[in-house]
């Protein structure tokens, strides 16, 4: 391997002039906090994101000499790897991160051990065609079938230990539930589901592990056996390939193309199979289950309202998922958080951290059910290999989740010490004890609680994001804006939102909701502040805040999300406000402050009496405050404010269309990207319309025709028209979104089908291509 060293490597060295001798692969010298980064140690294990907490805030790409591998840790380079296979192979996804000594070796050779490419390793561009083969088991209507079996398991493991007081989770349920659904799931006949369950852990040690070289034998027979063991269960699946079950469908596949499903992949999946269903999904809920117990507020929330499971579920798998960090091999020179990688290097994507990394996910480290991001979690990878059984996984959680909820809601975390296998990949607690006051459980007074059932949610939305608020507090601040303050009933702690922040608020029961920038604190948790302002051609929202909102009043919002961050590393801010846009430029202003950043306000209105948080921003700000009022005669000039261009400066602005307009025009000879203005909602999934044109879709065998407008995917009409399409990426890179083609010219635009494909014209990604011509008819 050729090591160079990187043209200009980003991190400041002179903060690790203590640090240790070494050097890294690029010359650069090596951190205290990568030369200690031990991922098999118990800090990584007990709290993977917390232990990489330094880099993700300072060395977010750093090499680890004890690991060999470069550790990336943020949310953007992590997606971005995901996003590119080819300059990041999956290849090593499954190779043994620990070599293995000589002895080790022989006892897997003399088992004829020859683990292989399946889907989760497999390089382009063979994997693609495979993925594809073998999706249809994994849609939400196959996986229903599968409903009946899961809640059954379920009610059977809880009726098991329900009226014993205490249990042991892991042991006792959920280390041999999922582990029954996957041998399902893949058609393990029932006599060999035993043999095969001892053997799977096994599989996990040797390849995410670091066995000590004295138990290194032991693992290698294990697995050798598994290997073994996984042949012959297969021989006995071809012998009757009609049976149910994805590993039959893959023989039954394996008729039709050969070369795509091949023996190597089918003996490989049947060992790797087991689990990549069965560990992650296991451990995924013994996490779930310590966290949420971990926050009795929140059980008892989801306790009272099932609703929000499934949205629990994406949080859980976000804050305390099952999968830590996941591999790839770099096979070009690559640059990676503007750090130089040279080709050949491994990587370790710490996709826990990027679960927490604040610039993705507001208030990261805070563990809450209603955030509206939470699917956008990568416990699930992301890309051409996102997990493909992760529908199954989110069934099964749903459906543990409720049955604990329902059956023993006055359960409770015993006091207890956690342990986990050491890996770098996988994991969750050897055991989870629980214990509850069994003259309390609810099916004793009522046995229809057995009955009731909460509907699984695998598709799109993942449940009720929403939260209930109560009106603390309104308050008039300035002629026609009402200050309005909201709390949580329970008066538990809300998430930290940082300026440019905005809820949206919805109307009561109008259907109407309203987006507001957050002001006051963001550092103050028992609240959310928001300035409406009465809209003279109000349609509805505002006039309904003014007229209807009362103190002690539920009111249901979304959010807090941010697409208006303020870059903290800026020299210098021009903070612009007009009217009632004052309300994120206030908070970045006294953030500013805070930190220490030069910058200015200047702030716009028609009449003074209009002009919200005037007083506190003149007592907090001085001279740094500009005020221009219309009815004064002083207007703001935007061309001499920004006469010259001042580099390390930034522009954030929030106010009407025609001020952003003024200050875009002023700026144009500033560097790219200096102006920043304030915009609620993106809905174009990337389309720019102005360069789109609406086309015409006809669905043959439904007879329905459909017009994809200029500004919406053909993804988002068919759902639109209440057509099922499955999508994961959005963004033309997994397939997941593919519909077949009867007729039409299409633009592909997608990363997923060859050029072939793309010629033969009979399939197309709907989430990204498109018809030619607006002339161009497509024919589903
Ligand atoms: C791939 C996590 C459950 C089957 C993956 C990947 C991860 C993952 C991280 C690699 C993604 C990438 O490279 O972008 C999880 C977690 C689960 C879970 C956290 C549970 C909570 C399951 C289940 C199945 C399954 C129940 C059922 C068979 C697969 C398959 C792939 C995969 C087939 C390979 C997809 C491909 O490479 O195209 N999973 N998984 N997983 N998973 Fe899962
Ligand atoms: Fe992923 Fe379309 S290719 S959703």
């Amino acid at each position: 391997m050729t090591v160079s060293a990187p043209a200009r490597c980003p991190i400041d060295h002179s903060q690790f002039t203590q640090a240790t001798a070494q050097k890294g692969p690029t010359g650069c010298p090596i951190s205290h906090g990568a030369a200690d980064f031990n991922p098999f140690g118990d800090a990584y294990q007990q709290d993977p994101p917390e232990y990489v907490r330094w880099a993700r805030e300072q060395e977010p790409v750093f090499f680890s000499p004890q690991l060999g591998y470069w550790v990336v840790t943020r949310f953007d380079d992590i997606k971005a790897i995901f996003r590119d296979n080819l300059t990041f192979s999956p290849s090593i996804a499954l190779e043994k991160i620990t070599p293995t000594g000589d002895e080790a070796n022989a006892v897997l050779a003399s088992y004829g051990f020859a683990l292989n490419r399946t889907l989760v390793n497999e390089d382009e561009p063979a994997h693609m065609p495979r993925r594809r083969a073998l999706m249809e088991p994994f849609t939400p209507e196959e996986l229903k079938h599968h409903e009946p079996m899961v809640r059954e398991l379920a009610r059977e493991y809880v009726d098991r230990f329900i009226n014993d007081g205490s249990a042991d989770l892991v042991d006792q349920m959920l280390w041999e539930v999922p582990l029954t659904v996957a041998m399902h799931f893949l058609g393990v006949p029932k006599d060999d589901m035993d043999t095969l369950r001892q053997y799977s852990i096994a599989h996990t040690v040797n390849t995410w592990g670091r066995p000590k070289p004295e138990e290194q034998v032991a693992v290698a027979h294990a697995v050798g056996n598994f290997w073994q063991y996984a042949g012959k269960v297969l021989d006995k699946m071809r012998a009757d390939p009609e049976a149910p079950g994805w590993m039959q469908y893959g023989i039954r596949k394996q008729r039709e193309m050969p070369e795509v499903v091949t023996d190597s992949y089918l003996h490989s999946m049947m060992m790797a199979g087991i689990v990549a269903a069965h560990e992650t999904t296991a451990n995924a809920t013994a996490n779930a289950m310590k966290l949420l117990l971990q926050h009795p507020k929140v059980w008892r929330e989801i306790c009272e309202d099932p609703s929000l499971i499934a949205n629990a579920v994406e949080e859980c798998l976000r804050h305390n998922g099952s999968v830590a960090a996941w591999r790839r091999l770099v096979t070009q020179d690559a640059v990676i958080g503007g750090q130089a990688i040279p080709a050949g290097s491994k990587l370790l994507i710490v996709t826990s951290s990027a679960n927490h990394d604040e610039q993705h996910f507001v208030d990261a480290d805070f563990f809450d059910i209603h955030r509206d991001n939470a699917s956008d979690h990568l416990t699930f990878g992301y890309g051409s290999h996102q997990c493909m059984g992760k529908n199954l996984a989110r069934m099964e959680m749903q459906i543990f989740l409720e049955e604990f909820t329902r059956r023993l809601p006055h359960m409770r975390l015993s006091e207890q010490e956690f342990s986990y296998v050491p890996n770098t990949s996988f994991r969750g607690p050897e055991h989870l004890w629980v214990q509850w006051d069994t003259a309390q459980n609810p099916e004793r007074k009522d046995p229809a609680v057995l009955q009731a059932q909460q509907a699984v949610r695998i598709g799109e939305s993942s449940g009720s994001v929403s939260r209930s608020m109560v009106v603390a507090s309104t308050e008039q601040i300035a002629q026609g804006v009402l200050r309005v303050r909201l709390k949580a009933p329970d008066g538990r702690d809300l998430p930290r939102w940082t300026p440019g922040s905005h809820i949206d608020l919805q109307c009561g029961d109008t259907g109407i909701s309203r987006q507001y920038s957050l002001c006051g604190s963001p550092e103050q948790t028992d609240s959310f502040e928001v300035a409406v302002l009465r809209e003279e051609h109000s349609r509805g929202g505002s006039e309904w805040m003014h007229t209807q909102l009362q103190p002690g009043m539920r009111v249901q919002m979304r959010g807090p999300r941010n697409h208006f961050k303020l870059d903290e590393s800026a020299g210098h801010l021009i903070l612009v406000a007009g009217g009632i846009g004052i309300t994120p430029i206030a908070s970045m202003a006294a953030r500013a402050k805070a930190l220490g950043i030069s910058y200015e306000i200047h702030y716009s209105g028609s009449q003074r009496a209009r002009m919200a948080l005037l007083k506190s921003l003149q007592e907090l700000h001085g001279d740094r405050l500009h005020v221009y009022v219309g009815e004064e005669g002083r207007r703001a000039d935007y061309s001499d404010l920004l006469a010259i261009a001042k580099t390390g400066a930034q522009i954030y602005a929030c106010g009407p269309q025609r001020m952003l307009q003024g200050l875009e025009q002023a700026s144009r000879h500033w560097p790219e990207d200096s102006l920043r203005v304030e915009h609620f909602s993106s809905t174009l999934g990337g389309l720019d319309p102005a360069k789109e044109h609406g086309f015409e879709v006809e669905l043959r065998e439904s007879g329905i025709t459909l017009q994809v407008r200029k500004d919406e995917t053909l993804l988002d009409a068919l759902r639109s028209a209440n057509i099922d399409v499955e999508c994961d990426c959005r963004e033309g890179l997994c397939g997941s979104c593919e519909v077949p083609v009867l007729a039409g010219d299409i633009d592909h635009r997608d990363m997923v089908l060859t050029r072939s494909e793309r010629a033969a014209c009979t399939k197309m990604m709907s989430c990204c291509s498109r018809a030619r011509t607006a002339e161009s008819k497509i024919v589903l």
